[in-house]
């Protein structure tokens, strides 16, 4: 059972945080859109897990064009999902079952429906409307060429043109333009967002591109060929990851310092390790999302060369370590880890999106589950906060099927489908084994559910001993007897294997290899696949004290 301490202001250093999708978690007007009462109404389950808090990605009113994160009003909540009335009622659910309530916020950019766009558009060159957004004169003698040749993250040019002939910038989808952070109206409204979900009961913020804000568009715009590569820019690249970007989170940090306990923070950031302390500092956000063991193959060096970096990082910044494997950007990985391993052993860009189209490798989904848990177990004794994304609880494979007619992902549309985007981790999940939308809801499913949804579902997994939902559960009651501390001593043994002690002598060991391991001699309390004998058999974790 959950018993964080709600008053606590350290509660997210050591928290489990479960993020809803929440267009894909449960339908409760069975519309086929999951909604703000269908997670009402499953707050019993997320209390049988046992985490501490739900990360909410954007519920706020949109057309979609990505997936919710292209905002029309950053301070109100989507008609198809609920009301802020159903909102705060959520607030009051999670509260009272002890669980901590995260929301996202996407300051990069704005949806084009924000009325902020719409006044951008309805006003001339030059105009206070325009200057909240980044606007600029087309290149060529003409003006009929984009003003640099960049792309957006989606694919194709990252500028759009407008009726008069002007353009604005959007590193995503067009639908999506980009804020221009030197605007002070801009900054005021996002403190007064901040302090609008913190007066509803919000308890922290998860920053979308957090480090995309600041950008130098200084006159002559660089070709893309001049650009630095993003991961060696130092702060020096144009768009990203501008040292500047800092004195907004300073301010930001100050707003969040206003309530008691302290709002929390974590920024979505896309840095590299060095760079991400900034984010994580005490006066900045507070916490950042490390991505690097969702980045790393399956590979005991790989691992164990990431979380020594993380900690070391963690410590010298004064903030705790964050842990992912999966969420709503990247194939889920219980499939990741059933792919043919990368001729060069790294994971490579392109499998986060993944699937282009007709070029599906063969998953070989028993050994993408078998390393999913023992991957969790691996994560859950680390030092520092874990975030699970909803289905990974049941083990819950990509969906590559998806028809291409259902596809919503603006990466498919942009990249005129050579990527097939994201959809196939944004399916809504199989709550029972049979029905329409397998409990989802009474109506359909804006994404298509396979047929082998109904054996992934929790009612499937509910009574057996051996599901992966089962794991879960016991890891997260077993975690919360025994997370203390941020300490983490390694322990030598086989070569592909990882072995740590935590302080009270909890222990985690993961075979990586293909040979069984010997265990110490202690106590199994868990283990992520079933002992062969008295050995850890390949690709499992065991916890022992
Ligand atoms: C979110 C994505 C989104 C993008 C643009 C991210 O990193 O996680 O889902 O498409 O920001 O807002």
């Amino acid at each position: 059972m959950t018993s964080i301490d709600l008053t606590d202001p350290d509660w997210w250093r050591q928290a489990v945080v479960y993020q809803i999708y929440p267009r894909s978690f449960a339908d409760a007007n069975g519309d086929g859109v999951g909604d703000l009462q269908g997670i009402i109404s499953r707050v019993p389950y997320l209390t049988s897990l046992d985490i501490d808090a739900v990360w909410l990605s954007p519920f706020y009113p949109s057309a979609l064009a990505d997936g919710g994160y292209d905002v029309d009003d950053y301070r109100n909540v989507d008609p198809r999902l609920g009301t802020l009335e159903d909102f705060d009622e959520l607030v009051g659910a999670l509260h009272s079952s002890g669980i901590k309530l995260i929301v996202d916020i996407v300051p990069n950019h704005s949806s084009s429906l924000h009325e902020w766009f719409r006044e951008a558009l309805a006003s001339p060159r030059g105009s206070a409307a325009r200057d909240r957004y980044i606007f600029r004169d087309g290149s060529g003698p003409d003006g009929s060429e984009p003003p640099s040749d960049w792309d957006s993250v989606f694919g194709g040019s990252a500028w759009a043109q407008v009726e008069d002939g002007q353009w604005y910038l959007h590193l995503f989808a067009a639908e999506q333009p980009d804020l221009n952070w030197d605007n002070r109206e801009v900054r005021d409204d996002f403190l007064t967002t901040l302090r609008f979900w913190s007066d509803r009961g919000v308890d922290g913020f998860r920053v979308d591109v957090a480090h995309a804000l600041v950008k130098d568009l200084s006159e002559p715009l660089p070709a893309k060929a001049t650009l630095p590569r993003q991961s060696e820019s130092n702060g020096l690249h144009p768009l990203w990851d501008r040292d500047q970007v800092h004195e907004i989170y300073t301010e930001w940090r100050q707003v969040l310092n206003e309530y008691d306990p302290p709002r929390s923070a974590v920024a979505e950031a896309f840095v590299p390790a060095a760079r991400r302390a900034r984010y994580a500092s005490a006066d900045g956000l507070g916490q950042a999302f490390n991505f690097d063991l969702l980045q790393a193959d399956w590979d005991f060096g790989k691992f164990r060369q990431v979380i020594k970096e993380n900690l070391a990082l963690a410590e010298l910044n004064g903030s705790s370590s964050t842990w992912v494997f999966s969420n709503h950007d990247v194939v889920r990985h219980a499939t990741r880890y059933g792919l043919p391993k990368d001729p060069d052993g790294a994971w490579q860009d392109g499998k986060a999106w993944l699937l282009s189209n007709g070029t599906e490798p063969t998953v070989d989904v028993a050994q993408g589950l078998r390393r999913a848990r023992a991957a969790v177990l691996l994560m859950l004794a680390l030092p520092g906060s874990a975030y699970l994304y909803q289905g990974e609880e049941l083990g819950l494979q990509e969906v590559g099927e998806l028809p291409a007619a259902n596809l919503q992902d603006p990466a498919y549309f942009r990249s005129k489908g050579a990527e097939k985007g994201r959809d196939g981790c944004r399916v809504p999940l199989p709550w029972t084994v049979e029905g329409l939308s397998f409990g989802f809801g009474t109506g359909g499913s804006h994404l298509v559910q396979p047929k082998w949804f109904g054996s992934y579902s929790v009612q499937a997994q509910e009574g057996d001993a051996e599901s992966t939902l089962s794991l879960y559960r016991k890891a997260l009651a077993v975690r919360r007897g025994l997370q203390t501390g941020a300490t983490l001593e390694w322990v030598d043994g086989v070569d592909w294997s990882l072995h740590f002690k935590r302080p009270g002598g909890w222990q985690s060991i993961t075979n990586f290899g293909a040979a069984p391991i010997e265990l110490p001699d202690a106590a199994v309390v868990l283990s992520s696949s079933p002992l062969e004998g008295e050995k850890l058999p390949s690709d499992t974790t065991a916890w022992l004290i």
